[in-house]
């Protein structure tokens, strides 16, 4: 499969930051065998998909209802009016400092994909799981409590252990290419034989410097990118090491 390489802007940028990325991104050469999507913060979809041309557009989040009176929430169809083909659902972020919970994630990830785009699924671990040895069973609990009810197609998965987050500390790339070996045989259990081709992306510190080592790793197809995803050059050199990953 293409390499897949979303950035995750989480609550940074502005119009300005747009404006500019736009502007450096389109002097960069195009790029294949990847699939190249950028997530700014909801405000912003609009900007930015008026600004690219050759990138899809993702939103970090959305509501778990299908509409109504739910204040300052965003349902999934009008992601999907403003252009989006993906969404973002269940970030670490999300479940740590809002509370979001397996079960909600699974309803927002049916929505997602009910609405015809893709949800990308996001599990971890903490470093208290890791260091107690338990991060294969923490993550497996999350992910098939996260696809109950969802269905396979167009679903991602992103694996980002919690301590790689902004840390600078990046799994190495035999922790990461191990558990995504865990996450596949966890998908094909579960889905049959579709679970195969379901993409698993890393996220944790991916930066233009470690992207080729993960690259190369047979169970790793691309990656979620925070930091580094807000600059043009470090993220488009992110994607490209993706790119000649699959090539
Ligand atoms: P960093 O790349 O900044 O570590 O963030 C990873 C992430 O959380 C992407 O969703």
């Amino acid at each position: 499969m293409a390499g897949l390489v979303i950035a995750n802007w989480k609550m940074h940028g502005s119009l300005g930051l747009i404006e500019e990325f736009s502007r450096e991104w389109q002097l960069l050469p195009p790029l294949s065998e990847v699939s190249v999507v950028l997530c700014p913060p909801a405000p912003y979809l609009g900007a930015v998909s008026n600004a690219f041309e050759d990138v899809a557009l993702g939103a970090q989040n959305c509501a778990d209802q299908v509409e109504g009176a739910f204040t300052g929430e965003i349902s999934v169809q009008m992601l999907s009016e403003l252009g989006c083909s993906y969404v973002i659902i269940g970030h670490s972020e999300r479940r740590a400092l809002y509370s979001e919970t397996d079960a909600q994630v699974a309803v927002k990830a049916a929505l997602v994909i009910a609405q015809g785009l893709h949800a990308v699924v996001c599990v971890g671990e903490t470093l208290e799981h890791r260091d107690a040895g338990q991060q294969d069973k923490i993550v497996i609990e999350q992910l098939l409590g996260s696809l109950a009810q969802v269905p396979c197609e167009n679903l991602v998965v992103a694996y980002e252990p919690v301590w790689a987050i902004g840390t600078g500390r990046t799994a190495t790339p035999a922790q990461a290419d191990a558990m995504h070996g865990v996450i596949r045989s966890c998908l094909c259990e579960h889905f049959g034989e579709v679970g195969a081709g379901i993409p698993i992306i890393y996220g944790g510190s991916v930066k233009p410097e470690n992207a080729s080592v993960l690259f190369e790793c047979d169970n790793i197809d691309g990656s979620l990118v925070g930091g580094a995803s807000l600059n043009a050059n470090s993220f488009w050199q992110i994607a490209s090491a993706a790119s000649a990953g699959r090539a």
